[in-house]
């Protein structure tokens, strides 16, 4: 199956054709409003009274590219900076940055503590100041988004896994070489994890950040615990045991950091781990006649989707005095295309298994229902960037239906942080720069490099990465 590549539709009647013949429930407004009134220039009213100056967010993205003791390198600086530049009111996270060494996502992540506090602060401010160069920053509010990798912890060795794992998965222990008589991580060493992130909450504070965003996405230890349905004891089975992790942390931080804005980035939905079939389509693994159980927000076939949990969750985040929810789906590492719909897969990915717009439209679809249902939280939607030269219209579309309170941005400010600024301006968009979705800045990790954009960010395009980047897809194909 060959989609058309969203640039090709060029006028507002050929993407709603193309939307409606390709059977996406997508829409979307055909004029952008510009101005005092333009729904997505409003500023966004928190609970506490912060008011976040504009609809657009910036998602957290990790660069790979930390020092091996956690501490920022320039490329990291780099980056937060773009952050500061884009234009966006709402900085959701920066990047992932692990509360302890054995739950780093890879040798080159930021780890917060004593020792690194200073960089934290460092970085904040270069963001900040980046942004001050052409705004004033009262309306700016950043979080920090803290982790444990849990199963696809990868602290020393590029390629080499040192899961910590809640339960056995039939799938993923199979795929990622879990022995089946590998420990699970104990009840007492949980209770440890929790005492990390409250230590690394209390830092982010110090270092001035006005939220935590206690990560529960993407097959992290947050979103592991939400799927445990198997584990006996206090973390494992009903849904209260499987949040009590996250009430621990947040009672913690309550208690040790008054004042810190604690915020949850959510994977709301999962499918079943994908596969490349033999013509590289990706396909759902199979899970024979049982019901799939290990996804939270799924409906069991493992391919389908049941909010109930999910909207329990959100009552839970609304009892604990939550209100900042950003919306995400699956996990990159076993089914990339329903988190971050591309049109190129990254090297340990597969082609498309749907149009990426229908990825997109699921993504939007769930967060419109779970707003619906909980219209009091302030909702950041993920996994817009595929939508390129339609980004703007969709935004602005579903801001102003209420669809979500705000836009988060992810791979399109690796490419062009500033698309948010111009489209605030009313400037047109600079073609070149928007993000095609080529899946470099998941590949090149993948491969023991640096993230980013190596096609269309000059500054990478140098770097020597590229070439052996251009390599890789070679031999994809791609
Ligand atoms: C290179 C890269 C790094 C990412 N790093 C993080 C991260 O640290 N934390 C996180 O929650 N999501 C991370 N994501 C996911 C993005 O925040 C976002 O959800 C995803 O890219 C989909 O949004 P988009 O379509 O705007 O790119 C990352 C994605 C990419 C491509």
């Amino acid at each position: 199956m060959i989609y058309r590549q969203v640039a090709s539709l060029k006028t507002p009647s050929a993407f709603r054709d193309y939307l409606a013949e390709s059977g996406i429930p997508l829409d979307f407004d055909a004029e952008l409003h510009v101005g005092a009134d333009a729904p997505l220039a409003q500023a966004c009213r928190l609970p506490n009274g912060f008011v976040i100056g504009n609809r657009f967010a910036v998602l957290p993205m990790e660069g790979w590219d930390g020092t091996p003791e956690g501490h920022p390198t320039e490329l990291t600086f780099r980056r937060w900076r773009h952050f500061g530049a884009s234009g966006a009111k709402l900085i959701w996270g920066c990047e992932s940055v692990a509360v302890r060494f054995d739950g780093r996502a890879n040798p080159n992540q930021l780890i917060i503590n004593e020792s690194t506090l200073s960089d934290f602060i460092a970085l904040r401010q270069a963001l900040v100041a980046a942004h001050e160069q052409q705004w004033h920053s009262d309306d700016l509010l950043i979080g920090l988004q803290l982790t444990h990798s849990g199963r696809f912890a990868c602290p020393r060795h590029k390629k080499r896994l040192e899961p910590i794992i809640l339960y056995h998965h039939p799938i993923l222990d199979r795929k990622f070489g879990i022995a089946p008589d590998s420990p699970v991580i104990s009840d007492d060493e949980i209770a440890r994890v929790v005492d990390d992130f409250v230590t690394a909450a209390r830092l982010a504070q110090r270092a001035g950040f006005a939220f935590v965003d206690i990560k529960h996405c993407h097959g992290y230890l947050g979103h592991e615990f939400l799927s445990d349905v198997e584990r006996p004891g206090r973390y494992g089975g009903s849904f209260e045991n499987r949040t009590r992790f996250l009430r621990e942390i947040v009672a913690g931080i309550h208690a040790d950091a008054p004042g810190l804005e604690v915020g949850v980035r959510v994977s709301a939905f999962d499918f079943v781990p994908f596969r490349p079939n033999a013509n590289r389509r990706g396909e759902p693994e199979p899970i024979g006649a049982d019901k799939y159980r290990y996804a939270f927000g799924g409906d069991g076939t493992g391919v389908g989707i049941d909010l109930s949990e999910p909207r329990a969750f959100l009552d839970l985040l609304a009892s604990l005095r939550i209100n900042l929810v950003c919306i995400s789906a699956g996990s990159p590492y076993y089914n990339p295309h329903i988190q971050r719909p591309a049109f190129f897969p990254p090297s340990d990915g597969y082609e498309p298994p749907e149009n990426p717009l229908m990825g997109v439209a699921r993504l939007i679809q769930v967060t419109t229902q779970l707003k619906h249902y909980r219209p009091e939280l302030t909702f950041v939607g993920s996994g817009y960037s595929y939508l390129q030269e339609w980004l703007p219209n969709v935004a602005q579309y579903v801001v102003r239906t209420g669809q979500t309170d705000l836009v988060g941005l992810g791979r399109m400010v690796l490419t062009y942080p500033e698309m948010i600024a111009d489209v605030l301006a009313g400037r047109p968009l600079q073609h070149k720069r928007i993000c095609r979705t080529f899946s470099d800045c998941t590949t090149a990790p993948r491969n023991g490099w640096v993230s980013g954009c190596y096609r269309l960010d000059e500054f990478y395009r140098s770097r020597s990465e590229a070439q052996m980047l251009r390599a890789v897809r070679a031999k994809q194909g791609t």
